[in-house]
């Protein structure tokens, strides 16, 4: 497994593979999500690159980006065992050269709303890194987790608008046994942090329960019962929404067996830790 530090490195590497190429894009603290989007990568033939950055510029001032955890060694002994062709791990200096004017990519409607009006910035800085990545390894596939739904979204939103040539494909959401959400920032939760996070992953089970077998068809009434479910888990609720599952807009009426389904997003805060999650509701066939 070749790992390169530097662009030209990982240009160099990327052209000696034979074969289709899947990308992996990520800021590391790999986990069993990572691991699931890897065999799903490979799954489609394409030998694994896998990128591990964590890229400072989808970091609002004052967010987490100083305490994101970061352990290299065991990344790329995950990705090793993976069985993963290459792992592009590139210094700040590499991606943002000091001095070398920025470029800034928006998305519109789609990364203003929800996660782009808590985290001001975050997704011109996330289509930024992710523009670089596929421009650098030029895959034929890039993954990317549902657990990020919205990213998810913008990035094919920017893909599809730039006629980029690559495919995104997005991977199912990986769950611990009770249920939480598998996330980097997931080790910054304590004990008891730990237990109450859980709310997030009940909230969307409770909207899922209303949506699905009491055929509830007011948004709001299933937005207010994901609020009080974690509010029951003193999560400090940032979004508990129901939306359209491609254009993310609201909803004046639930109508799954019209509309192929909705998607319920909640975005917390659990002792100082901020999590997402999201599920599809109404239809499970639902491409995401
Ligand atoms: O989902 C992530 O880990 C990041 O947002 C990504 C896509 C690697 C860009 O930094």
């Amino acid at each position: 497994m070749w790992v390169a530090k530097t662009i030209e490195e990982a240009r160099r590497h990327r052209q000696q593979v034979s074969g289709r190429v899947a990308l992996v894009p990520t800021m590391g603290a790999l986990h069993k999500g990572h691991a699931k989007l890897i065999e799903a990568a490979k799954i489609t033939g394409c030998e694994v690159v896998v990128s591990i950055f964590v890229n400072p510029t989808q970091f609002a001032p004052g967010e987490d980006y100083d305490r994101y955890p970061r352990r290299l060694d065991e990344d790329l002994a995950l990705c090793r065992q993976g069985g993963v062709v290459g792992v592009f791990c590139p210094t700040m200096q590499q991606m943002y050269p000091p001095g070398q004017p920025g470029c800034e990519l928006e998305v519109g409607l789609l990364s203003n709303q929800l996660e782009g009006e808590h985290r001001p910035g975050h997704f011109a800085g996330v289509c930024r890194v992710v523009a670089k990545l596929l421009n650098i390894i030029e895959p034929d596939i890039a993954c990317f987790g549902q657990k990020d739904y919205q990213q998810l979204k913008v990035v094919q939103a920017m893909v599809e608008d730039l006629a980029m040539s690559v495919r995104i494909m997005g991977c199912q959401t990986v769950r611990e046994e009770d249920g939480l959400a598998c996330s980097s920032r997931n080790v910054r939760l304590g004990l008891q942090a730990r237990r109450h996070a859980v709310g997030l992953y009940r909230a969307l089970m409770e909207a899922k329960m209303l949506v699905e077998q009491d055929g509830e068809s007011d948004p709001g009434v299933v937005e207010a019962a994901m609020v009080q479910a974690m509010c029951v888990y003193q999560i400090e609720t940032d979004y508990a929404v129901i939306r359209h599952p491609h254009s993310l807009a609201p909803l004046d009426c639930i109508e799954p067996r019209l509309t192929g389904g909705v998607v319920a997003l909640v975005a917390g805060v659990i002792d100082g830790v901020r999590l997402i999650d999201n599920m599809l509701l109404g239809q499970s066939a639902v491409e995401a």
